[in-house]
């Protein structure tokens, strides 16, 4: 575009104004209106296309009674979309899921598209940084189509080519502050692709009280509380073994009590024994008489009952050898629990030294090898680092509720979980508003959902042990 000169070619330019610096321009190419306004007219009917295609729905709900009133005017319009709005009420009285399901997300999705994320999209990308400015052209990511349920609005972004999901994760406040939500959570569709999920509403923001006892014995996922969405919390215990880290007060024992809860009618079955170790004597000693014996707060009475709760295994495990390679609790062989509320109490905190590696040693031993024995291990404790708990990626699933340090998220849910969302070191320390708050990372997905365990209060506890009496 600038032609490089010859040496000598600048002192031969004569300026008709003198004082001012020579400005070399771009050619310009003009370029016939014909063509310009087919562009134009091409890409607005793309966006037609892509609009109706996306808002059906929506569209049809606005467009009609629209053009109604347009070629028949206000008065026979209404006449004929007065029974129409009359199906639509008594569709959204008479079957409300499938109304909200087919109309009343559709439209909602729309509304918000149009009037949060559309008229939003650019300055939010150009301010957070997510959108370049390259050579005088500007690069805006795509807005793909936004889609809402009853919990939140997911938005699919075209990411510009070259960027990372890292240059998103970091921006997660921009886009939450930008969009008007308390926060974004990113997660991969498919390469390119982004799904922003903005929640318009906190279904975790009170206790949620402590969950009804299930009518039939199961050891199957044990429902503990709720799900950002509102769906209920299924933990799975039998099959695998859980750690929970949350500093003090995070609410640990709303989730060893949600899970003694939902396995209490598959111990009066015999399908299932807790072990219960108690070191600070603050929790499980409420519900001693649940345990049927096996309860221990003494660190060598706890060391004593982790080795037997070893030597059980290993029967176990000589007499399932080339017989069965899982476990399906029966009355011979139930499902054990060991639950062991701070634990570090008995690891990292244990002045015996004897005693501290005979009880990690038996920690060890259960968490590598209980699993298909039908053994597993619930543990809580409140500091996550390797030093206090260097067992802790034995445990399968873990569960960080709130935590004192952003670099303490990572170290329970793995790389990366604090970048995709696990905020568990904002987490409110008021225990109505996030005791029992934490975020897990499901299997079926790789992003950290946020959670929210059933209070189990004192009287529940007391009345869960009448019953037992
Ligand atoms: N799921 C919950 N919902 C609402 N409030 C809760 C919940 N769990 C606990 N709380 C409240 O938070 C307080 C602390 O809970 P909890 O004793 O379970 O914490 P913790 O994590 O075990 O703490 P520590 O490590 O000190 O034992 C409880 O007294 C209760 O008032
Ligand atoms: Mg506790």
């Amino acid at each position: 575009m600038f032609k490089r000169m010859p040496g000598d070619e600048p002192h031969r330019i004569v300026s008709t104004t003198p004082d001012t610096a020579v400005v070399f321009k771009p050619a310009v190419v003009r370029t016939p209106a014909i063509i310009a306004l087919v562009i134009f007219a091409a890409r607005f009917v793309a966006g037609l296309v892509r609009l109706i295609w996306r808002h059906p729905v929506a569209l049809a709900v606005i467009a009609v009674p629209g053009a109604l009133c347009f070629v028949y005017g206000w008065r026979v319009a209404l006449l004929l979309v007065a029974p129409a709005l009359a199906g639509l009420g008594a569709w959204a009285v008479l079957d409300r899921p499938t109304f909200t399901r087919w109309v009343g997300w559709r439209v909602t999705a729309f509304v918000r598209w149009f009037w949060i994320y559309r008229r939003h999209w650019q300055p939010v990308m150009t301010v957070s940084g997510l959108a370049r400015h390259i050579r005088g052209r500007e690069y805006v990511p795509r807005l793909v189509k936004v889609t809402s349920d009853s919990w939140a609005d997911r938005v699919t972004v075209r990411m510009l080519d070259g960027q990372a999901v890292k240059n998103w994760t970091d921006r997660i406040e921009n886009l939450s502050h930008g969009f008007g939500s308390e926060t974004c959570r990113v997660s991969v569709a498919k390469a390119g692709r982004l799904v922003l999920t903005f929640p318009r509403r906190d279904p975790l923001a009170t206790p949620i009280p402590a969950l009804p006892i299930p009518d039939i014995p199961t050891v199957g996922p044990i429902e503990i509380g709720k799900l950002e969405d509102g769906s209920p919390w299924l933990l799975r215990l039998h099959g695998t073994h859980v750690l929970v880290a949350g500093a003090t007060g995070a609410g640990k024992g709303s989730i060893i009590w949600s899970a003694v809860r939902g396995l209490l009618p598959a111990m009066w079955a015999g399908l299932v024994e807790i072990w219960a170790l108690d070191p600070k004597l603050m929790e499980l000693s409420y519900g001693k008489a649940l345990f049927g014996g096996r309860y221990a707060a003494d660190p060598a009475d706890c060391a004593d009952l982790l080795d037997e709760a070893v030597s059980v295994m290993h029967k176990r495990a000589a007499r399932f050898a080339g017989v069965q390679r899982s476990h399906a609790p029966t009355l011979d062989d139930p499902f054990i629990l060991v639950v062991v509320d701070e634990v570090a109490f008995l690891t990292a905190y244990q002045s015996d030294k004897q005693l501290r590696q005979r009880i990690s040693a038996a920690l060890a031993t259960l968490t590598t090898q209980g699993r298909a024995v039908g053994v597993g291990v619930l543990a809580a404790l409140q500091d996550p680092r390797k030093e206090v708990m260097n067992i802790r990626n034995l445990f399968p699933d873990k569960i960080a509720l709130r935590l004192d340090e952003s670099e303490q998220v990572d170290m329970v849910l793995g790389d990366g979980a604090r970048d995709r969302g696990a905020l568990a070191d904002l987490i409110s320390p008021r225990p109505e508003r996030g005791a029992g708050v934490g975020y897990v990372r499901l299997e079926t997905s790789p992003d950290p959902i946020r959670v929210r365990a059933a209070y189990v209060s004192d009287e529940d506890i007391r009345a869960m042990v009448g019953e037992v009496r």
